[in-house]
């Protein structure tokens, strides 16, 4: 059960880090496009400075040699960069020639269905990305979907990990986890909400207020 930051921002990146709890990254072009100007690898390699544990980093290219010469580009930079390749019945060959023979790590993204996560696995993927909130968002239940995957694993003995994300609230984390999920990828923003409860502000309102007050009586020192 572990935690990952959704994010190619590195400040966010740095604080999520900071907190203990993040052992690795995932970044999308739509999150690189989203983050500051600048170069992308410099970016890339302040993300890995500040945080422990793999970063997955998406190809863009479309064709497989164009896929394999940018997977090996992004996996050049750093032992920790996991290269992201969105699942198609192309992109099977890229993942399977990355895994198995340039010892590339790769997590086979955008996927919405466990036939797809089937796939990834049997062409040696070692991360399954699951989109968690565009799976609800079409009506499919995404638990399911979670559950099926890693009973594939399971029985197939894959050494594949699933990456839950496209996280919209906390509840979607707490149920990709217990759905069968390895890792919940998700934004500083949701992160930040799994600390809060309001229960717990009043109750610690309320202990401080008894103490200043038991001191403000003379009872206390
Ligand atoms: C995961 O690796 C993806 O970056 C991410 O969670 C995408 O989710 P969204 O675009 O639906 O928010």
């Amino acid at each position: 059960m572990e935690l990952f930051i959704d994010s190619a921002d590195v400040d966010e990146v740095r604080r999520a880090a900071a907190l203990g709890v993040v052992s690795g990254v995932t970044t999308n072009p739509k999150l690189a496009a989203a983050a500051e100007a600048g170069s992308f690898r410099e970016r890339v390699g302040d993300i890995l400075a500040c945080c422990r544990g793999p970063v997955s980093v998406e190809v863009l290219s479309e064709s497989a040699d164009e896929m394999l010469a940018e997977a090996a580009e992004y996996a050049s930079w750093d032992a920790r960069v996991v290269v992201k390749v969105p699942m198609s019945l192309e992109s099977l060959e890229v993942i399977h020639k990355l895994e198995r023979e340039r010892d590339i790590r790769v997590n086979v993204t955008c996927m919405m269905a466990s036939d797809q996560a089937a796939l990834a696995m049997m062409a040696g993927a070692s991360y399954a990305s699951l989109f968690v909130g565009r799976i609800a968002d079409m009506g499919y239940d995404a638990d399911a979907v979670i559950g099926e995957t890693a009973e594939f694993i399971e029985r197939g003995q894959f050494q594949c990990r699933i990456i839950a994300g496209s996280m919209r609230q906390t509840a979607d984390i707490r149920r990709s986890f217990l759905a069968g999920a390895h890792i919940v990828t998700t934004s500083f923003e949701l992160l930040a909400q799994m600390a809060h409860h309001p229960r717990t502000m009043e109750t610690i309102a309320e202990f401080k207020s008894a103490w200043d007050e038991a001191r403000k009586r003379g009872e206390l020192s």
